[in-house]
């Protein structure tokens, strides 16, 4: 089973306390099976499997394994860890991930787990137990056997991740205390930046102290400016800090705040990287936005608003639209149907008071639809399985405001909208959270919108919700009377259906058998496959009839996860195509959470410039995955730059590949429709770098304007060569034209 439910929400890696830990990195052993023996300490495990916990089970001699295994590692508890600790009551085991459910034992005694009682209904995610200090199963000074039971299906099996995230350590001090920097920056003049943030504790203990707030400039290492104050807090009685920073120059500056306790002498430390908008202001004159080229299937419901900017009222005009299509001159929505195939080239116009702007358009009546690939939202990243009908229309509220004269269209409700029974003529039916699926459609299009939906070919969602497993065409024929315009279909339980081993056949199937199923529904449903690459999909789930499909397991906000998936698509790029694109997972920019609470992404603003660049480059779909009820400036800046959407909305429909790799940079060129190439310089290092770029290292000849497109301006370079200044983990995004 995959999951993210239980994701690392903890803002590790940001955050740092100073107690002591003991790795428990080295020494593991495994096997496959299960025994209520392996538990026992005296259990002899010496001609067990030496395993890495760098890695899963898979990739160390257990291709493909599914079902239980077992890790056990023999380690001494020194005294010393209780001892040297402020707080004595609590010892903590970490050991990475659990893929997918564990059960922990300490010396034979089960001390955690991630299940109620069932291991096969575990998700992924952190294993990690806390348990009293003086529990009878401690042996201090002595040799402990830690001793982890997993069971997996369908992942990579094991308990596996980074070095740092296996070890024992007391729970201290700072281990119940939270900074919390999620409220947004205000923005004053010449770039000034002011904020407030909290710190707060759930322990009994009274922390009184200094809190540190620094702010350093990442390209010079200076310190511009750092201030400390008394602080004070309790649980109930959090300590709230308000600063100002004036005058910045367009940069992400890092801000430290450090709180040292003064009776324990502990520490807690956390970094923010501050936000800066590159994206200019919106011009009031009427301009153009989204693609030049839009596909309908002959007869079907066709449903377009043109998407443009400008002082408000704007008034719309199309020129030569094809027999069958009306457009309302007050919203720019175009709707009807054309009977027939054919490209129909359409002049269209917006007005205001200021002047008037035309752009040449193309629709193009055939089979092929999703020509560019989808913009939109999805309600995953933000909500998980909390999404209902309000968060829903709050998000198409928000895109028709502030979005959609940008081009995004879609809003698409991901997994948990299932009722937990079909009706009883086996249709699906929505939950209580969805009470009426088709006024929802309704009030979606009303907008201008687009309407999408999930489900799964197994019998059950990964949410655990009703799949479609044997009644694919009686749903489809539901989300063809619902108005869906979008389906997301998973995978998960599917595992159970097809053989343990699955052929190409086997993984193409449940596509096929939804394929043939939409194709008896009057409607163009955009069709999404979401089986994490399985079977290298790239090579075939075009051909199956798919318009975007999946390449990994899923994201989340962190850079190892955004940058581990955006810099690795190279054997997938040339699959991508007008109609079908490859789908490296949806947008982790704005307010994520997976579920009830919502945090800010702990990408910093350098690498959410990177993740947007890099999947317009990619062609990829553009799913925006954060409440759109708390979208802040800096967000908006990053969703609403129209050429950096014109680059992945580029009707060539072609995915950047990576042309040049050095050490700490990387080089991504995108072929686009005029000519002209979209060119990405990332860097990947920890710091600032200088890159200059020899335009015929990257093939490029002849070349006479470079344009920055996130400041939408012309710089000023030879023909030979190009040199910038990069931010760590950011991005110079160029259009270069002859
Ligand atoms: C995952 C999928 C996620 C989300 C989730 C719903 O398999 O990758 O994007 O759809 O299922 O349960």
């Amino acid at each position: 089973m995959k999951k993210t439910l239980l994701l690392l929400l903890l803002s590790a890696g940001f955050l740092t306390a100073s107690s002591q830990n003991i790795p428990l990195v080295n020494g593991w052993k495994f096997k496959t099976g299960d025994s209520a023996q392996w538990a026992a300490p005296a259990y002899n495990d010496q001609g067990w499997q030496p395993i890495s916990i760098l890695h899963s089970w898979e990739s160390q001699g257990h291709d493909k394994y599914d079902g239980f295994g077992w890790y056990r590692l023999h380690v001494p508890i020194p005294s010393a860890l209780k001892n040297k600790a402020f707080f004595k009551d609590s010892i903590r085991f970490e050991m990475g991930y659990g893929d997918d459910g564990y059960d922990v034992y300490l010396n034979g005694k089960l001390i955690g787990r991630n299940n109620n009682g069932d291991i096969k209904t575990g998700y992924y995610g952190l294993c990690k137990v806390v348990v009293a200090a003086n529990t009878p199963a401690i042996l201090w000074d002595k040799e402990n056997v830690i001793a982890v039971r997993i069971f997996d299906s369908g992942g990579k099996g094991g308990i596996y991740g980074d070095k740092d995230m296996f070890k024992m350590s007391m729970l201290d001090v700072m281990d119940n205390v939270y900074f919390n920097t999620d409220d947004d920056f205000t923005y004053g003049e010449k770039n000034g930046l002011s904020k407030s943030m909290k710190i707060s504790t759930g322990s009994n203990y009274n922390y009184k102290g200094k809190l540190d707030f620094k702010v350093t400039d990442p390209e010079t290492n200076a310190v511009i400016y750092q201030k400390t104050n008394d602080a004070d807090f309790s649980a109930g009685r959090p300590f709230t800090y308000t600063f100002s920073i004036a005058a910045l120059e367009q940069k992400s500056y890092v801000i430290t705040y450090t709180f040292t306790d003064e009776k324990s002498g502990e520490k807690l430390v956390k970094t923010e990287n501050t936000p800066y908008v590159l994206t200019p202001y919106v011009s009031s004159k009427p301009k153009i936005n989204g693609p030049d080229v839009y596909g309908v299937r002959p007869g079907n419901a066709f449903l377009y608003k043109i998407p443009a900017t400008g002082v408000k009222p704007l008034s719309y005009k199309a020129d030569n639209l094809p027999a069958g299509l009306i457009l309302d001159p007050a919203t720019g929505i175009i709707t009807g149907s054309v009977a027939q195939k054919g490209d129909y080239p359409v002049l269209i116009s917006v007005h205001n008071r200021l002047g008037t702007a035309s752009k040449k358009f193309t629709i193009k009546i055939g089979d092929v639809i999703g020509l560019t690939p989808a913009l939109g939202w999805n309600s995953w990243n933000a909500f998980g399985l909390s999404v209902n009908d309000a968060k829903v229309r709050v998000a198409a509220k928000t895109i028709a405001d502030k979005l959609s004269a940008h081009g995004w269209a879609y809003v698409n409700i991901d997994d948990g909208w299932e009722a937990p029974q079909r009706a009883a003529t086996g249709e699906i039916v929505a939950n209580e959270k969805f009470p009426d699926m088709k006024s929802l459609s309704d009030y979606v299009h009303s907008l201008g919108l687009k309407f999408g939906i999930y489900s799964s070919p197994g019998p059950r969602t990964c949410g655990g919700y009703l799949g479609s497993y044997q009644h694919e065409e009686q749903d489809a024929k539901t989300y063809g009377d619902w108005g869906i315009d979008y389906l997301k279909y998973d995978w998960c339980s599917y595992g159970e259906i097809a053989p343990s081993q699955p052929s190409l056949d086997d993984y193409k199937k449940p596509y096929q058998v939804m394929r043939a199923a939409l194709d008896k529904v009057n409607r163009d449903i955009m069709f999404s496959f979401c089986q994490y690459g399985m079977g290298d999909s790239w090579n075939w789930a075009g051909e199956v009839g798919g318009n975007s499909w999946r390449t990994t397991g899923d994201i989340n906000d962190s850079w190892g996860s955004m940058s581990g998936i955006g810099f690795h698509q190279e054997a997938e790029a040339p699959h991508a195509r007008p109609g079908h694109f490859n789908d490296p997972d949806m947008l982790v920019v704005g307010k994520v959470g997976w579920g009830d609470a919502q945090h800010n992404t702990k990408l910093t603003p350098d690498e959410q410039y990177t993740h947007i660049s890099l999947w317009s480059l990619l062609a990829s779909p553009l799913l925006i995955g954060c409440d759109l009820g708390h979208l802040d400036r800096f967000t908006l800046n990053l969703l609403t730059n129209d050429e950096v959407i014109a680059i992945n909305q580029d009707d060539l429909g072609k995915e950047a590949v990576q042309v040049l790799k050095k050490d700490g940079y990387l080089v991504y060129v995108k072929e686009l429709q005029d000519g002209g190439k979209a060119v990405g310089i990332f860097n990947v290092s920890d710091k600032y770098q200088t890159i200059t770029i020899n335009w015929s290292e990257l093939g490029i000849t002849g070349i006479t304007k470079v344009r920055d497109v996130w400041r939408q301006k012309y710089l000023i370079t030879d023909n030979k060569a190009f040199k910038t200044s990069v931010p760590s983990h950011g991005v110079v995004l160029v259009k270069v034209s002859k």
